[in-house]
C-alpha cells in the first residue's frame, strides 16, 4: 500500500468516512497529510490542533488536540522549535507569549475572533480607570495587548474557579471581554453585574446565534437526550440545557455519560470529533461552524510549513508578551491549586 493510500486509510478508519468524506476527498487530504508530516519532521515541529479544527486537520497532522487551556499548556512544554498552529490568533500569540524563543507560524493570520476584536488595550485601561483596585480577569480570547494590560487569564475550563478565588480577596472582579459568559459567571457565583462584576459587550458570533427557542421541541422528540451549551452561549440558553461548560468539558461529560442522545450546543467541529471519539454514542446536530476557524486548511499548513509568508509568522513585542505572560503565568498558578 502506497504511503498516500495508508493515510487514507487512516483517516477512515478514524471515523472520516462515517462523517461523509469520500473516497476521493481521503485520498486528496492524505496526499497534503503525506507531505506535511515529511515536512514537519525536516522542520522539527510540532501541530496543536484545537477541537474546531476540521476533521482531516484534527485526525491527520495534529501532535496534541484540546481546548485553548489544554493547548496553551501543552505548547508551554513542548520541546520542539516550531509551532504551526492550528487555530485563530490569539491562541497563535499565546503560544509565542509562553515561548518567545520558538517560531510560531499561523496557517491562516486573517483568523481572528469576535470576542478578541471587541475590545482594544486602550478599552481595557478606561476600565481598570473607573474601577480602581478590582482585579481584570481577562478571557484568553483576547490580543496580547489586552491580556498585558490583564492581572489574570481565564478559559472556559477555568474560569469559575479562578474567579471565585478572586472573590476571596476582592468584592469587585473585572471580567472581560465576554458578556454573555460573564452574565452566567455572576449567575453561578452570586454576583450583580455592573455592581460586582464589570462586564465589556464583546460577544462570540457562534454562541450568540443560539438560543432556548427549540430546546423544548427536542426534549419532546427525543425524551432522554442530554444538552449542553458552550459557557459562551446566553444565560436564557444556559438555564434549560443540561450542562455548561467549555469544549474539554463537554467531551468529557459526554465520555462518562450514558444517554440516548447528546447535542453540543456549540461550534460544528466539536460535534464531528465527538462522533469520531464515541462511534456508538448518538448526536443530535445543533451547530454553527465559526469562520474564523475554518480558515485553516491542509493546504495552508503545508504552505506554512514551505515557506510561511510573512504575515503568518507570530511576533510579539517583547514588552507586551512579558506582560502578558504574567497574567497567563497567574492562570495556571490559579487553576492548578494556587490560591
Ligand atoms: P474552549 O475550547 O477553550 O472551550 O474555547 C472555545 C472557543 O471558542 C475558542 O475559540
Ligand atoms: Fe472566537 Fe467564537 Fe470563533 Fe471561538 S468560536 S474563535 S470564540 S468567534
Amino acid at each position: 500500500m502506497s504511503e498516500v493510500s495508508a493515510e487514507a486509510a487512516a483517516l477512515s478508519s478514524k471515523g472520516l468516512s462515517d462523517l461523509g468524506y469520500s473516497d476521493a476527498e481521503l485520498e486528496k487530504a492524505a496526499s497534503l497529510i503525506v507531505r506535511i508530516k515529511a515536512l514537519k519532521a525536516e522542520k522539527n515541529a510540532v501541530i496543536p490542533v484545537h477541537v474546531y479544527q476540521r476533521p482531516e486537520v484534527i485526525h491527520g497532522i495534529a501532535d496534541f488536540v484540546g481546548d485553548s487551556y489544554k493547548l496553551s499548556k501543552l505548547c508551554s512544554e513542548s520541546k520542539a522549535g516550531t509551532i504551526v498552529f492550528c487555530g485563530v490568533s490569539f491562541m497563535a500569540e499565546t503560544a509565542k507569549i509562553l515561548s518567545p524563543g520558538k517560531t510560531v507560524l499561523l496557517p491562516a493570520p486573517e483568523a481572528g475572533c469576535s470576542l478578541s476584536e471587541s475590545i482594544t488595550a486602550a478599552d481595557i485601561r478606561r476600565v481598570k480607570a473607573r474601577h480602581p483596585g478590582a482585579p481584570v480577569a481577562t478571557y484568553i480570547n483576547t490580543t496580547a495587548a489586552v491580556k498585558a494590560e490583564s492581572d489574570v487569564i481565564v478559559t472556559s475550563a477555568n474560569a469559575g474557579r479562578i474567579l471565585e478565588k478572586l472573590y476571596r480577596e476582592h468584592p469587585k472582579v473585572i471580567f472581560l471581554p465576554d458578556m454573555l459568559m460573564g452574565q452566567n459567571l455572576a449567575k453561578q457565583l452570586g454576583k450583580i453585574p455592573g455592581k460586582d462584576i464589570i462586564l465589556w459587550k464583546g460577544t462570540c458570533i457562534v454562541h450568540d446565534s443560539f438560543d432556548a427557542s427549540s430546546v423544548s421541541l427536542y426534549r419532546q422528540m427525543y425524551p432522554g437526550v442530554r444538552i449542553l451549551a458552550h459557557s459562551e452561549c446566553s444565560p436564557g440558553l444556559v438555564t434549560v440545557v443540561d450542562f455548561v461548560g467549555g469544549t474539554g468539558d463537554m467531551l468529557r461529560y459526554v465520555e462518562s455519560t450514558n444517554a440516548p442522545y447528546f447535542m453540543l450546543v456549540t461550534e460544528c467541529g466539536l460535534g464531528e470529533l465527538a462522533r469520531t471519539r464515541f462511534p456508538d454514542k448518538r448526536f443530535l446536530p445543533m451547530c454553527r461552524l465559526c469562520p474564523y476557524m475554518k480558515a485553516v486548511t491542509l493546504e495552508r499548513v503545508l504552505s506554512v510549513l514551505e515557506k510561511p509568508a510573512r504575515a503568518s509568522v507570530v511576533e510579539v513585542d517583547p514588552k507586551v508578551a512579558e506582560r502578558a505572560r504574567k497574567s497567563l503565568e497567574r492562570m495556571f498558578e490559579l487553576a492548578e491549586g494556587g490560591k
